[in-house]
C-alpha cells in the first residue's frame, strides 16, 4: 500500500483547566490515504476540532499533547520547527474553517489575500491574478474580475466561505482540512456550499479530511468515515460499512438522529438522550456506557478495545468482540 498522506497514531491531548485536566483526545489513531476523502463525525464536544487543530499545531495555550505521533508524508508534525510548520501550513496543508472570517483578513482586499497566498509560485503577478480570478469563478463568485478588489465585509457569509475555499484550493495542497465548513451558514447557503464541494470533489487532486455533523454530506463526499465520541474513535470504516452496517450503538443512534432520514419535518431535531461525560472526570469502563441502550455486563467495568467487524471496519464495542 502507498504511504498515507497523514497517519495519526495513539494521539492523546488534554487541556489544563481550573476543574482539572480535560482529556479531550484519548489514543486516537486514523489514517488518510493518498487521494481519498476521510470524514469525521460526532456530536459537538467530541474532540473533532481539537484533533485537526493538533494536526496543524494550532492548539490553545492550555493544551498538551500527552502522547502519540502525527506523521504527514513521512514527517512527524509534532517535531517540526516553526519554520517547517509555516511551510507546511502555507503550501502542503490547507484549512477551511467553520467561520470563513477566521481565514480572511478583514483589512486586506480579496485580491491582496489571493495574491499573497501564492507567494511561493515563481510566476508573475499578472498570472497570479488570473489564477485568482479563475478560482473565484470556479467557486461561483459572479463577476470575479471586479469582485476581486472587494474586502471580506463586501461579501455575504456564503460568498466568504466560497472565497476561503478558493484560497485553500489556490495553494493546491496535498491535504485539505475542512472543519464544519457549512455549519455557520443558513440552510440555503449550506445547500449551495454542499453543491460546490460535490463539484470540487471531482476536480481536486489531493486528499481531504472533512469534519461535519451532516451525515448525508459525509456519505456523499467521503470514502472513509471516522466516528468520534467524547474524545475517542468508536467506529471507523468505509462509507458503505458505516452507513449500511453500523455496529457501534452510538453510530446507530447518530444515524437515527440524522434529519435527512427523518420523514416528518419538525422544528426540534431528535437528539441522543443523555449528555457527554465530563472529560475532566471520566467514568471507568466504556465511555459510551452511561448512554448506551445496549449496555451490558462488561461495559461499566472494562474499557473495550478496537475489534474488527470486517476488514477495514473497526469498532470499539464489546458487542462486536462477543459477536
Ligand atoms: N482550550 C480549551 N480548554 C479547555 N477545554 C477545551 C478547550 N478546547 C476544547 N476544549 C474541550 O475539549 C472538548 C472537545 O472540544 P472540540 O474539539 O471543540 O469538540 P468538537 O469540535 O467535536 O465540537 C470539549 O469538551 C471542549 O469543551
Ligand atoms: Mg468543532
Amino acid at each position: 500500500m502507498a504511504r498515507p498522506i497523514l497517519d495519526i497514531r495513539d494521539l492523546s491531548v488534554s487541556f489544563a483547566t481550573p476543574r482539572g485536566s480535560v482529556e479531550a483526545l484519548r489514543d486516537v489513531s486514523l489514517t488518510v490515504p493518498q487521494d481519498s476523502i476521510v470524514g469525521i463525525v460526532g456530536e459537538s464536544g467530541c474532540g473533532k476540532t481539537t484533533l485537526i487543530s493538533t494536526v496543524l499545531r494550532l492548539l490553545a495555550y492550555n493544551a498538551t499533547v500527552k502522547s502519540g505521533e502525527i506523521v504527514f508524508e513521512g514527517e512527524n508534525v509534532l517535531a517540526m520547527s516553526d519554520e517547517r510548520l509555516r511551510d507546511l501550513r502555507g503550501r502542503q496543508v490547507a484549512m477551511v474553517f467553520q467561520d470563513p472570517m477566521t481565514a480572511l483578513n478583514p483589512v486586506l482586499s480579496i485580491a491582496t489575500q489571493m495574491l499573497d497566498i501564492q507567494y511561493r509560485e515563481p510566476i508573475p503577478t499578472t498570472e497570479k491574478r488570473r489564477r485568482a480570478i479563475d478560482m473565484l469563478r470556479r467557486v461561483g463568485i459572479p463577476d470575479p474580475e471586479h469582485r476581486l478588489e472587494g474586502y471580506p465585509h463586501h461579501f455575504s457569509g456564503g460568498m466568504r466561505q466560497r472565497i476561503s475555499i478558493a484560497m485553500a484550493l489556490l495553494m493546491n495542497p496535498a491535504l485539505l482540512i475542512a472543519d464544519e465548513p457549512t455549519t455557520a451558514l443558513d440552510v440555503t447557503l449550506e445547500a449551495q456550499i454542499i453543491r460546490l464541494l460535490r463539484d470540487l470533489k471531482r476536480e481536486f487532486k489531493g486528499s481531504i479530511l472533512f469534519v461535519s455533523h451532516n451525515l448525508g454530506l459525509i456519505a456523499e463526499l467521503c470514502d472513509e468515515v471516522v466516528v468520534m465520541y467524547a474524545g475517542e474513535i468508536v467506529e471507523q470504516g468505509s462509507v458503505r460499512q458505516l452507513f449500511h452496517d453500523a455496529r457501534h450503538p452510538y453510530t446507530r443512534l447518530l444515524l437515527e438522529c440524522d434529519p435527512a432520514r427523518i420523514e416528518k419535518a419538525s422544528r426540534h431535531l431528535p437528539t441522543i438522550a443523555g449528555n457527554l461525560p465530563d472529560l475532566a472526570h471520566l467514568p471507568g469502563g466504556c465511555i459510551f456506557a452511561p448512554r448506551c441502550p445496549r449496555v451490558h455486563e462488561p461495559c461499566r467495568r472494562e474499557a473495550p478495545q478496537n475489534y474488527a467487524a470486517s476488514k477495514g471496519h473497526d469498532v470499539r464495542c464489546f458487542l462486536v468482540r462477543d459477536g
